[in-house]
């Protein structure tokens, strides 16, 4: 049976993993080549890992009969200018499992958490599958928030998306 809980350093490994497989299944064709093979399950990333996992006011993982499946991170809103008070931060499901109905699952717990309120996600813009998937959650398109980040000298699109609160 699914279960979302608090993640703890444990796992650590798990969510490291989930996430460089995340990026190279869900980013192919979107990123270079050159990025998403650099993405490995390695001490440094899964240091880098522990620390978000412990700094995240948010950290939940999706379990499936004692495995992790999926993961988020979220808090306060990042970027001051952006009128929402929360923020989705990392959002992945183990590719083996997407359509499943756990990044629902998680996202269900992720709103609970906040208690319904208004919050906001940054997204690779081209990638479809998060685009529906957020939108079905009730994701609304806002493009005067998106923006462009750099990694490993290559620009990257990132489009924001809103949720207005449930207690509105
Ligand atoms: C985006 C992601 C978290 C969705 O998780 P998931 O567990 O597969 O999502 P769910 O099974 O709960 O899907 C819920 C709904 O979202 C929509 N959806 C999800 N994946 C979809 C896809 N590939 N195509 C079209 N719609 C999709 C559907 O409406 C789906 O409902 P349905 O299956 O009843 O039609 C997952 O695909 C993922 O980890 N992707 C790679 C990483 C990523 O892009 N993360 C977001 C970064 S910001």
């Amino acid at each position: 049976m699914l279960k979302i809980r608090p993640a703890t350093e444990k796992d650590t490994l798990a969510i490291t993993t989930i996430n460089v497989l995340g990026w190279k299944q869900g980013y192919s064709g979107l990123m270079p080549n050159s990025i998403l093979d650099a993405m490995v399950v390695n001490e440094k990333r899964i240091e880098r890992m522990k620390e978000v996992i412990s700094s995240a006011e948010i950290c939940l993982v999706a379990e499936d009969e004692s495995k992790v499946v999926g993961f988020l991170t979220g808090g306060k809103t990042r970027n001051k200018d952006i009128p929402y008070p929360y923020e989705i931060y990392v959002f992945y499901v183990h590719p083996d499992h997407w359509r499943a109905g756990i990044g629902t699952a998680l996202m269900q717990a992720f709103k609970k958490k906040i208690k319904g309120a208004p919050f906001g996600v940054y997204m690779l813009d081209g990638n479809e599958r998060a685009l529906n998937f957020y939108q079905k959650m009730g994701g609304i398109r806002c493009p005067k928030f998106d923006c462009d980040t750099e990694i490993n000298h290559t620009m990257i699109h990132d489009i924001f998306l809103k949720f207005e609160g449930e207690n509105d």
